[in-house]
């Protein structure tokens, strides 16, 4: 279905949730294909690798339902892609891609995103539907000291880096609509927009994967999102999943 239309989706909001992420997942049965869950404030929100995301009212806190999405592993991709080009190219905005999912703004973290996937098998085991949700956060309007008193020294919003307020609906809504027009575009582009976006390649990067550290040049990321890279060891490919990565003197960015 082409979506070029709001009424093209369900979106709705709420003055305050846990998480939508959470939200979605409660009532996954209930909501149709492409329902966006937005929430003004979010008290328990959730980051990956099981870490908690703060977002108040200056945070944009949505996440997208997608049910039997052609190819939902490359949603994750499709988003990051989505949110970098949106704020690019509508707001004026410069900002990359940390692999995987990470958008950055002037070497800081402005927005995180975590896709959840399930599949539902019916009680015959004959037919099975996949759901996705794609949780996008993305500090809009939250002053520096947000994050210094949430202990978050990578973390920034676009009020903080560029001091003007920005309409978290309208963000939200261009976001949904490139995300639906890159879902019917040619993968193979979308991962050409994703390697030109990424800062993470070209660079000696550190893992972090549960407290171990590996060294490695990132040389290219591959046809599934995951990042070729090389060593001493010889070139190994790296699923993101379960790692962190830092720069060699353990920068974030
Ligand atoms: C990350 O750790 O970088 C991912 C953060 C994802 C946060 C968003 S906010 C909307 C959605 N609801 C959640 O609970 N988490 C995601």
């Amino acid at each position: 279905m082409d979506r070029n239309n709001l009424q093209d989706f369900s979106i709705i909001n709420f003055p305050s949730l846990l998480s939508t992420n959470t939200y979605v997942k409660q009532h996954i049965d209930e909501l149709q294909d492409f329902t966006v869950v937005t929430a003004d404030v979010q008290t328990g929100g959730r980051g990956r690798l099981g870490n908690k995301w703060i977002a108040d009212i200056g945070a944009l806190s949505m996440s997208v339902l997608l049910k039997n999405a052609d190819n939902p592993q490359n949603i994750t991709i499709i988003s990051a892609v989505a949110v970098c080009l949106v704020l690019q190219e509508q707001f004026g905005v410069s900002a990359f891609i940390k692999w995987t999912n990470d958008i950055i703004c002037e070497k800081s973290k402005i927005c995180g995103i975590l896709c959840e996937s399930s599949i539902k098998c019916s009680s015959d085991g004959k037919t099975a539907q996949s759901y996705i949700i794609c949780g996008i956060g993305l500090n809009v309007n939250q002053n520096k000291d947000f994050f210094v008193s949430g202990g978050l020294p990578n973390g920034s919003s676009l009020y903080s880096l560029y001091g003007k307020k920005y309409d978290k609906n309208a963000i939200m809504v261009a976001i949904i609509k490139k995300i639906s027009e890159l879902m019917k575009d040619d993968f193979s582009e979308v991962l050409f927009l994703y390697k030109k976006l990424c800062i993470t390649t070209g660079k000696w990067v550190k893992f972090i994967r549960n407290g171990e550290e590996i060294t490695a040049f990132a040389k290219d990321i591959d046809e599934n999102g995951c990042l070729i890279c090389q060593n001493d060891d010889g070139e190994f490919v790296v699923n993101s999943g379960v790692v962190r990565v830092r720069g060699l003197n353990g920068e974030y960015v």
